[in-house]
């Protein structure tokens, strides 16, 4: 269908089996953009994928894998190219957390979260980054956290991992900046997803007292945000007032109020 942003566009939504990435890639397919999703859970990936097509009169190819292994950025593009697909937009949506102090917390999640959340995304990005401007369109919306702008004791390698995404986000559309190639840094505060569960966060404080927002307005607000070369978008009006919040009050401050949050009760 002519007319919409995506005519004649390609998305790359990873982490589409679930949570926010299912509902970035429906609001990308409402905007009229062909997706390719990702994520390892195949028959997750392919429900979405059927759903959406029909919902929406996209083309969506599913293209199952795990992007936290090493190289899986290059094998995913590579089976991209080899279908004959190309990329426009990239949606670096796919991560995890992980909660507990650093000391008692097993290395593989803290690792598996850069692989995931840090290297997976910065691989995507290069993979694609140039071709976005040469043909001066398209761009890449990540997905950070609230979390991306403190350091988070108790969830330390989480938090870090955000504020790359939060950081990398901001130099590449500055980077961008007048190529008509768009950047932004979708930042949702807790919301409904299977995060929490795989994350272990359900008992802490933040996760008892904070109750989580719906996963489609926060896609929608990253979708549209995106379309406007917003540079970072914070969801939702409690989340920017805690964000800007944080920014006033001493490291030190901050640090000891995260800790608290982010505690067992
Ligand atoms: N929910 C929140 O409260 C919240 C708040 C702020 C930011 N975020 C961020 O939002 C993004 C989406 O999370 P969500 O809340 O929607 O969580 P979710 O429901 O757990 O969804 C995560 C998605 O990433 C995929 N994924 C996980 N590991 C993967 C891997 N190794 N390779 C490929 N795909 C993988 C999952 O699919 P498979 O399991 O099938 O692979 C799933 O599709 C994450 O970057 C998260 O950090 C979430």
């Amino acid at each position: 269908m002519a007319g919409r942003p995506g005519s004649g566009q390609t998305a790359l939504v990873t982490g589409a089996s679930a949570g926010i990435g299912v509902d970035l890639a429906e609001c990308f397919a409402r905007g009229g953009y062909d997706l390719i999703i990702t994520a390892r859970t195949e028959p997750a990936l392919k429900e979405v994928g059927e759903r959406i097509s029909k919902a929406h009169g996209v083309k969506v190819t599913a293209i199952p894998g795990d992007l936290g292994a090493i190289g899986a950025g290059a094998k995913l593009a590579a089976e991209i190219a080899q279908r004959g697909l190309s990329v426009d937009v990239l949606v670096n949506n796919a991560g995890f957390g992980h909660a507990g102090g650093f000391a008692a917390a097993p290395l593989e999640p803290q690792v598996g979260m850069v692989d995931l959340n840090v290297r997976a995304l910065t691989e995507l990005t290069h993979i694609y980054w140039k071709g976005m401007l040469a043909k001066k369109r398209g761009g890449v919306l990540n997905v950070a956290s609230t979390a991306a702008f403190q350091p988070g004791p108790l969830m330390a390698v989480y938090y870090a991992s955000k504020a790359y995404v939060l950081s990398f986000s901001e130099a590449l559309w500055e980077e961008a900046r007048g190529t008509g190639v768009h950047v932004s840094c979708l930042c949702p505060g807790p919301t409904v997803s299977k995060f929490r569960e795989r994350a272990g966060t359900g008992k802490t404080r933040l996760g008892k007292t904070m109750t989580a927002a719906p996963s489609m307005p926060v896609a929608q607000e990253g979708y549209e945000g995106f379309l406007k070369n917003r540079r970072v978008v914070i969801t939702g009006g409690r989340n920017k007032l805690l964000v800007g919040a944080v920014r006033m009050l001493p490291r030190g401050v901050a640090l000891r109020t995260v800790r608290r949050l982010q505690e067992q009760v």
